[in-house]
Order: structure tokens, then sequence, then C-alpha cells
């Protein structure tokens, strides 16, 4: 796999892809396992502030400045009674998860989740129960949180938290509808029925709010895309987003394919913008519908129907997965894709934000930081303004899935408010460094202002309790710009991101 050849990337700052929207930076935290009990709500632990909310985990969350986050699921929103959630916490149900087996104790609902994302500077995203669900019920969430006082359940809201409407401006008719699996599971046009009344009643409290509709849960479905074209087909002009969900893993061990897993990523945005403007083309509208990529990560290590299973017990350890070094280089492809189809791609959530497949993990009174946090982490930072096509050459090498691909996979942004601009780049050669000559066509950063790099030689590496340090990204040199050229190597299996001064 590896050689001694190099590869170039030539940048040019008026091949704009489009502007980047910073919701492509967002996180979703479901109520299963220990994502919110034990992982950002847990007033048993020392770090738990006067509500409960666990102030390290809060920092972390910060660091890695979550744009938008998708709440309470998941598989989780199919069964949930949101009102079970509000109110003196003394005086709420507990009741049985039957999405994860658990209990749920409704000490976390939906204004606790409000507090949650005021402190960590994030747009809230609220999934409606469209599964045992009623339109009704999702129509009275959105009173609930965005009518002024004067009604109903926006006069229980300033009885419970606060006389302010909360304003929350995205909103997700329901998860992964197609899915045999789904609690109150629909066939497409029962369920494009079925959400494009909910969204109409929704919209006649909030003509402001923003609709997410079902895409397929994966593209390995049955129904996929099919599913996709149907629901759409029914509710095009009542939503904004079109969700798709995706969970990629080694399953078969094989390094080299998954490590080149950005392609499958590619393919399936491009089926779906080929879908939408179908859709958009059929029913003769001049409405736009984005992509919400609104749960995607690693998931692979934990699967087992046991993993998913609580025991009727409240916060089990559920698909609490380990990253390792390959894992976060396919995180680091993933974030690439974003920014390369950030035309017809707007929303993106990492599912799930601490615990549950997640870039950090909890014990009572620690928090570890997985090897997948460090990608999110430069991006979130440092990707702003538009994103660039670029060209890029690179020597190529044999995968079983995907046969030949490039070495590299790269993307690249410039801000003209800031004149910064970042590069990421990921060399998937298990063996070989590559020497790398980046070359800007137009105008020339004066400087490099910082290059990190997450590199080691085993794939299977991963941080844990014991060595918490042992991946995570370091500074390096930042390479000098010679006539309009900078020249950098690249380790094998390494993650670079460069921030440029123009
Ligand atoms: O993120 C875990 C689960 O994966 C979500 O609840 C569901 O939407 C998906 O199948």
């Amino acid at each position: 796999m590896g050689n001694n050849k190099s590869a170039t990337v030539s940048v040019d700052s008026r091949r704009v892809i489009s502007e980047i929207s910073p919701l492509l930076f967002s996180g979703f935290a479901e109520h299963m396992g220990r994502c919110i009990y034990e992982g950002i709500y847990d007033p048993a632990s020392a770090h738990a502030d006067e509500h409960g909310l666990r102030q390290d985990v809060l920092a972390a969350l910060r660091e890695l400045n979550y744009r938008a986050m998708r709440y309470p699921g998941g598989n989780f929103v199919s069964g949930y009674r949101w009102e079970d959630g509000i109110g003196p916490k003394s005086q709420r149900p507990a009741r049985r998860d039957l999405a994860w087996q658990s209990i749920e104790s409704n000490q976390f609902g939906t204004d606790d989740f409000m507090r949650f994302c005021r402190e960590i500077n994030t747009e809230p995203m609220l999934a409606v129960n469209l599964g045992t669900g009623t339109i009704q019920d999702a129509a009275n969430l959105v009173e609930y949180c965005n009518a002024p006082l004067g009604s109903a359940y926006a006069d229980r809201r300033a009885a419970n938290s606060q006389a302010e409407p909360y304003g929350v401006k995205y909103w997700c008719l329901g998860n992964e509808m197609d899915g045999p699996w789904q609690i109150g599971h629909l066939d497409a046009v029962e369920y494009g029925k079925k959400a494009r009344e909910a969204a109409k009643l929704m919209r006649l409290h909030d003509e402001s709010i923003e609709l997410v509709l079902c895409g397929s849960s994966s593209s390995q479905m049955p129904t996929y895309p099919e599913w996709d074209r149907v629901a759409l087909e029914l509710c095009w002009d009542g939503v904004d987003y079109h969700s798709m969900h995706y969970y990629a893993g080694n399953h078969k061990d094989d390094s080299p394919s998954y490590l080149a897993l950005s392609a499958e990523f590619e393919d399936y945005v491009d089926t779906l913008a080929g879908i939408l403007r179908y859709v958009k083309a059929k029913t003769r509208s001049k409405h736009d519908v984005y992509l919400s990529w609104d749960e995607w990560n690693v998931w692979y290590k934990a699967r087992e129907l046991s993993d998913m299973r609580g025991g009727w017990t409240e916060a089990p350890h559920l698909i609490e997965e380990v990253y390792n070094l390959e894992d976060a280089l396919v995180v680091a492809q993933w974030l690439n894709v974003f920014l390369r189809k950030s035309d017809v791609l707007k929303i993106a959530c990492i599912a799930q934000i601490v615990n549950v497949i997640a870039p950090i993990l909890t014990q009572r009174n620690r928090l570890l930081k997985q090897s997948t946090y460090y990608p999110l982490l430069h991006f979130s930072q440092l990707a702003r303004g538009n994103a660039l096509d670029l060209l890029v050459t690179a020597p190529h090498y044999e995968t079983e899935q995907f046969g030949a691909m490039p070495l590299l996979d790269v993307s690249a942004s410039h801000d003209p408010d800031t004149n910064r601009g970042a590069i990421f780049i990921v060399n998937r050669s298990l063996e070989g460094a590559l020497p790398l000559e980046i070359t800007w066509a137009d105008k020339t950063p004066t400087r490099i202002l910082s290059a990190h790099q997450l590199a080691g030689s085993d794939p299977k590496a991963a941080n844990s309790w014991e060595q918490p340090d042992q991946l995570r990204t370091q500074a390096i040199a930042a390479p000098r710009i010679v006539d309009s050229a900078a020249q950098l190597r690249l380790p094998a299996l390494s993650f670079t991101a460069l921030e440029v001064a123009y």
C-alpha cells in the first residue's frame, strides 16, 4: 500500500463549492445508555453544578463548539411522551423505554435540555415523536417551546422554567421511520402523509421553524432510495431538510477499504442530491430542500442486540464504543466530505456526544477524550467561510471494496471575512510517509499559522483510562511558504490540519 511517490494539493480561493454551513458541526444527544444520565447530567458527580449538569463534560463540549444539538432521539423519541419530562422532578413518572429496554426516570427533559444548550451555546434541534405520538403532541411541543404567553402550553413553560419562548428553530419530523425496528414504523406513504400534517400544525404555531424530514436510515436499507423519493414528493414544499443516517465500520477487518470510506459517503450524498433535484423538478417547485446528515459516526464494535438492551435499568452501559486511530481517520474523512458536499449538505450531527458511540467517555468523576475527538475539534475550530474545490494529485493504492483509491483525502476552506483558511489532509497509507507540496493558485497566504497532526503506526491503537493521551493531535512545525508553495511530510495513518493567514 505504501510507496515513495509524492502528492500535490493546489488551492484556489476562487474555486468556491459553497459557503460552509456552521451547522455541519453539530451533535446528537439521545436518551440512550449513559449519554444523558451519567453523561451530561449526573447530580452524583463531583463535577455537577446545582442543576446536575456535569461541568467537565460541558467544558469539553464547548471546546468542540457544537453549533446545534439534536435531541431526545433517535429510536427513543418514537415512544417518548415529552410531557413526562417537564415540571417538578419529584412528580415526573419513571417509564419503560421500549427502544432500549431501559428505565427512563424523566429527571432530564425539555427544559433541562434548553438549559444545557444555553450553557454550551448551541442551537436546540428537537425531534418530535411520530411513532406513538400524534400530530397534536408534536404541535403541542412547538407551542410549549415557541408560543408567547397566553395559552395553556406556553403558560406551562412559564410555570416550569421561563416566560420567554425558547424559539427552537430546527425540528425533526420523527426518527428513522423507514426502519422496521422503529416504534410505530410506517411505510413511505403513511409516513409522508403523517409528516406533512405534523409539519402543517407545527408551522401554524410558528411559521419560522425549519423542518427535517426522515430520509432512509442508511443507504443499505432495502427501501432506499425509493423511500426518500416518495416521502419527499409528499412533503416537498412543507420541509427544509431531508435526513441521512449512516454508521460506518471496519466489519471485515479490511483497513485499506475502511480507510477509503469517504467514497461511500460521497456516493450516498450524490444519490440523495439527485433525488432532491428530481423531486424539485417533478413538483415544479421553486422551494429548495437540503440534506441533514443528522446521525453519522463509526459504530461496529458494539452491535450485538445485548449491546443495545438495558435490562430495564436506568442509565445502562450501551454501545460505549472505543475508538482507535483508523476510526479517527474515517471521522476526519467524513468531515472532509461535509466540506466537499457543502452545496447540498447543511446540517450534520455526530451520533452521539457522550458515552454512547461518542468522542467523550465518562466515569463518575473522570472524562476521557477518544481519538475521534481530535478531527472534530480541528474542523469545528478552523473550517469557516467557503469550502474550496481543490486539485489533488496522489498515488493510488488498491482496495477490495473500491478498487484503486488515492492515498490522500483532502478538503479546504477560505474565509474572505477574516482572511484565514484551513486545509485538512488524511493520509490513508498504512505504511508509507508521503511528501506533499501545497501550492496556491491565486492569492498566497503570508504564512501557515498552525499545523496539528494525529498520527500513529498502529491503526488499532486507542486511548484508555490508563493511557488517555496515547492518541491526540500534536502541534508540529508549521511549514514555511516559499514561492507560493509549502512542503510537508505526511506520516502514514495521519490526519493533518493546517491554518493559514492570507
Ligand atoms: O444512535 C443510536 C441509534 O442509531 C439511534 O437511536 C437511531 O436513530 C439509530 O438507529
